[in-house]
């Protein structure tokens, strides 16, 4: 569906955060990324998004160029903006309609699909917000607004969906309803998480970034979890001083899942 060759991109041209990766996400993917802060997650979601481009190396949705002059036709770019959907790490960076209703149906307005008020009516229900339609996103709860703003990116009904960071601010019960939503849709899934159970429960697939952007891993998402050496290597784990009943010892430990 989507086909990185050997990129390298860097927000400062001669500084790469991501080079001479390579990667294909295939049909039906549910795909998460792991790797430490600052490793690369965030920009690798906005190449594939078409929001940023490589200083070297090429980027394909569905087999055809996604550079600046591809998205630079309209009929490619309106299917496109369509078809791949980002949700951003910060969903504030989303939110800018004057009410939750308007924001939901903007995607969908903007695309020219059917019945956006009805479409935005319910999202909101599937995520426990009906009573909040008419109020302004900016006075919801953090947990709200990531609501809002996933509401927004699943309400174009994408075959791509780029979701970063999206357990966040969650309720437990609602990552729980999300993980569910996501396995029972057609959607290509790639999201990046630092929530190794989310990873567990969603993931087919699992791609472990490194330092410089490097794959340290590509492969099951059970067996990355259960590589201890992987983790660590990744940063994904500590070896730090932890209190069992009283007594201090030093154990590796990957926090949020059970690696033993
Ligand atoms: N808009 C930007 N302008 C300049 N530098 C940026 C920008 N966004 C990210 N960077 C830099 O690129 C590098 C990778 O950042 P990125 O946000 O992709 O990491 P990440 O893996 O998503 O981290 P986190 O786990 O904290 O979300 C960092 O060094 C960061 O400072
Ligand atoms: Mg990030």
């Amino acid at each position: 569906m989507i086909e990185l060759d050997r990129i390298r991109f860097g927000w400062e041209e001669d500084k790469p955060v991501i080079d001479g990766l390579s990667l294909k996400i295939r049909q039906g993917d549910k795909a998460v990324i792991l790797g430490a802060n600052g490793c690369g997650k965030s920009t690798l979601l906005k190449l594939m998004n078409g929001l940023v481009f490589p200083q070297a190396g090429t980027i394909r949705y569905r087999g055809e160029p996604l550079a600046k002059s591809a998205l630079a036709d309209r009929h490619f770019a309106r299917r496109f903006r369509q078809e791949c959907a980002l949700l951003f790490q910060h969903p504030e960076a989303m939110l800018f309609n004057p009410t939750v209703r308007e924001e939901i149906a903007y995607g969908p307005r903007q695309l020219a699909l059917p019945e956006p008020d009805a479409c935005a009516e319910r999202w909101a229900a599937a995520f426990g917000l009906v009573p909040r339609l008419d109020q302004p996103p900016f006075l919801l709860s953090g947990g709200e607004k990531q609501k809002v703003a996933l509401a927004c990116v699943l309400a174009i009904e994408p075959q791509l969906l780029l979701l970063d960071e999206p357990s966040a601010s969650l309720d437990p019960a609602t990552v729980g309803w999300l993980i569910d939503t996501l396995l029972e849709a057609d959607t290509t899934v790639v999201a990046a998480t630092h929530n190794l159970s989310l990873a567990a429960e969603l993931g087919s697939r699992c791609l472990v970034m490194g330092e410089g952007g490097r794959l340290l891993y590509d492969g099951p998402v059970d067996a990355a979890l259960a590589n201890l050496a992987l983790l660590e290597e990744a940063r994904l784990a500590h070896r730090h001083r932890h209190r069992h009943g009283g007594a201090t010892h030093a154990h590796l430990h990957a926090h949020d899942w059970d690696v033993g």
